[in-house]
C-alpha cells in the first residue's frame, strides 16, 4: 500500500507530506522538511495544534478523559497502598519494578536523600517569606554545583543514579524551605522510612519528640504525588525538554521546569484554588459571584482548577481526587461539614450546569480538589505547588531523557513569522 500522504496546495504548488499514526490512532501531518525544502513555516503561537516529538511515556485522550502511564490506566495505580516510588520507576524506565529493581531503587533514594552540608547555608541567606519555589528551582540547580559527577550521564546505571539522587534530594530541599520559613531547625532524613514518611518526618517532627507517621496520611500523600507524576507535554514538561535539547544537565533543565510550573495558569493553579476557596469563605465573594465573575470577560478572575488544553471531559485525576476528599478528610480530621469543601462541591454543580462551561467543555482539573487534601495535611498554601514539583520530578526526568537519547536529537528552536519593520537605517544622536 502506497504511503499515505497530506497534500498541501499553495502558490500554485502541490506539496505532499508523510503522515505519521500513534499507536493510539492519533494522527499527525510530518512537516518536519517543510522549511528545508520550502523555505515555508506554519503558526501555532500556543503549540495547540503541533506535536513536537514522539513519545511512549504518557497517553492521554482528552475527549475520553484517559490518562495512561506507559500504557497503564491512571486508575490502577490507586490502590490500597499508592506506591509512587513505583510509578516513578514506571515511568523512569518504562517497566513496573520487580522486587530487586525496587529495593535497589530504593536504596539509591536512601544513599542520596542528604544535601551537601554547605547547601544549607543557601536557606539561610534568604528572606523567611521568600517564594518556596524561587528556592526550589534555585536548589535544583545549584545541586549540579555539589553533584558535578551527575553532569554527564553516560549510561542507564548512571541515569538511574542521578534520577534517584534528584527525586530523594528534592523533598529533603522542599522540607528544609518549609522548616527555614517556620523558624524551625532542620529535620534531617531518616533513612529507615519510606520515600513519604521520610518527607512528613523532615516536615512536621520535632526534635527528641515522639513523631508517628499516619497512615492514612502516607497513603493520601502517595497518591498525589503518583497522580502529579506525568502528564505528556505539559508547560513544564516541554519547558524541561527543550533545555535538555541543549544538552543541559538534568539539574538546570528541572529547575527551568519548576519555573515554567510556578505560572497561575499551570501548576500555581493549586495555589489560586485555595485562596479562591477562602475568599468565598471569609465572605468576600459568594460561588454565584466567583462564576459570574469567571464568565465575565472583562474581568482576569478565572476559575481556577477549571478546564484543560487536553481534557475536554471531566480530568481522571480530579476525579480520583474528589473521591479521595471524601474518603481521607473523614480519616484525617472531622469533615462532616468542611466549609471549604462544600464551597468546591458547589462551585463544581454551579459550573458544570452553566453553559458558558459546558459550551466550553470546562471541567475541574487535577488542581481543584489536590489543595483541599494538602491542607487537610497541614501543608501550608504557599507550598501546594512545591507539593506539584514533587510528584512531577519522574515525569520531568523521563521526558528529559527521552529527549536526550533521541538519535541525531536536534536543538529545540522554534521560528516566527518576522511583523516588525523593513529594512530601515540607525539615525545618529544629533538627528533624533
Ligand atoms: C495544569 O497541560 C497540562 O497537562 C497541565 C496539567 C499538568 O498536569 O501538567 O494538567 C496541570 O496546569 C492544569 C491547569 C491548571 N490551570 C488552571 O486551573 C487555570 C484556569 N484554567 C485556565 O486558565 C485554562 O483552562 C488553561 C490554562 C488550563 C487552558 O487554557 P487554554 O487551553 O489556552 O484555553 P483558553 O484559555 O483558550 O480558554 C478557552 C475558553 C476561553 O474563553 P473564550 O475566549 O473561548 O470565550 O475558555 C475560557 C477562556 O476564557 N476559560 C475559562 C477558564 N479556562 C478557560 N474561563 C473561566 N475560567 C476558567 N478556568
Amino acid at each position: 500500500m502506497s504511503e499515505e500522504k497530506a497534500v498541501l496546495s499553495i502558490g500554485g504548488k502541490k506539496i505532499e507530506f508523510p503522515i505519521l499514526r500513534g499507536t493510539e490512532g492519533d494522527v499527525a501531518i510530518d512537516i518536519s522538511k517543510l522549511y528545508e525544502e520550502h523555505r515555508m513555516t506554519t503558526y501555532d503561537p500556543s503549540l495547540a495544534n503541533t506535536a513536537v516529538c514522539k513519545s511512549t511515556i504518557t497517553y492521554i485522550d482528552g475527549e475520553k478523559g484517559i490518562l495512561r502511564y506507559r500504557g497503564i490506566p491512571i486508575e490502577q495505580f490507586v490502590t490500597e497502598k499508592p506506591n509512587f516510588i513505583e510509578a516513578a520507576y514506571l515511568l523512569l524506565s518504562g517497566h513496573l519494578p520487580t522486587r530487586e529493581e525496587g529495593e535497589s531503587f530504593r536504596q539509591r533514594l536512601t544513599n542520596n536523600e542528604l544535601l551537601h552540608e554547605n547547601m544549607r547555608h543557601n536557606f539561610r541567606n534568604v528572606p523567611t517569606a521568600a517564594p518556596p519555589m524561587a528556592q526550589l528551582s534555585a536548589s535544583l540547580s545549584n545541586l549540579a554545583c555539589f553533584h558535578r559527577e551527575f553532569l554527564v550521564l553516560d549510561d542507564d546505571d548512571a541515569f538511574m543514579e542521578v534520577s534517584a539522587a534528584l527525586i530523594s534530594k528534592i523533598r529533603t530541599i522542599a522540607a528544609f524551605i518549609y522548616r527555614r520559613s517556620r523558624g524551625l531547625p532542620y529535620i534531617y532524613p531518616n533513612p529507615n522510612l519510606r520515600y513519604c514518611a521520610n518527607f512528613l518526618h523532615m516536615m512536621f517532627s520535632i526534635p527528641y519528640a515522639h513523631y508517628e507517621v499516619s497512615p492514612e496520611v502516607e497513603d493520601a500523600l502517595n497518591l498525589i504525588f503518583i497522580l502529579h507524576a506525568d502528564h505528556e507535554q505539559n508547560c513544564s514538561a516541554a519547558t524541561v525538554r527543550t533545555v535538555g535539547s541543549s544538552r543541559a544537565n538534568l539539574f538546570a533543565s528541572c529547575a527551568a521546569g519548576i519555573c515554567a510550573l510556578w505560572g497561575s495558569l499551570h501548576g500555581g493553579a493549586n495555589v489560586e484554588v485555595m485562596q479562591m476557596l477562602d475568599g468565598i469563605h471569609q465572605g468576600g465573594i459568594s460561588p454565584e459571584d466567583c462564576i459570574k465573575m469567571a464568565k465575565d470577560k472583562n474581568d482576569k478572575f478565572r476559575l481556577f482548577g477549571f478546564g484543560h488544553r487536553i481534557y475536554k471531559n471531566y480530568d481522571p485525576r480530579a476525579k480520583i481526587l474528589r473521591d479521595a476528599c471524601d474518603r481521607v478528610l473523614a480519616s484525617i480530621k472531622d469533615t462532616t461539614n468542611d466549609p471549604l469543601l462544600n464551597i468546591a462541591r458547589r462551585l463544581e454543580e454551579l459550573a458544570l450546569s452553566d453553559s458558558y462551561f459546558i459550551d466550553r467543555k470546562l471541567y475541574p482539573n487535577v488542581d481543584f480538589y489536590s489543595g483541599l487534601l494538602l491542607r487537610a495535611m497541614n501543608i501550608p498554601t504557599n507550598m501546594f505547588t512545591v507539593m506539584f514539583a514533587i510528584g512531577r520530578l519522574p515525569g520531568w526526568i523521563a521526558q528529559w531523557k527521552e529527549q536526550h537519547d533521541l538519535v541525531g536529537g536536534r536543538i529545540i528552536r522554534p521560528r516566527q513569522v518576522y511583523m516588525g519593520e523593513t529594512e530601515t537605517n540607525f539615525t545618529p544622536i544629533e538627528e533624533r
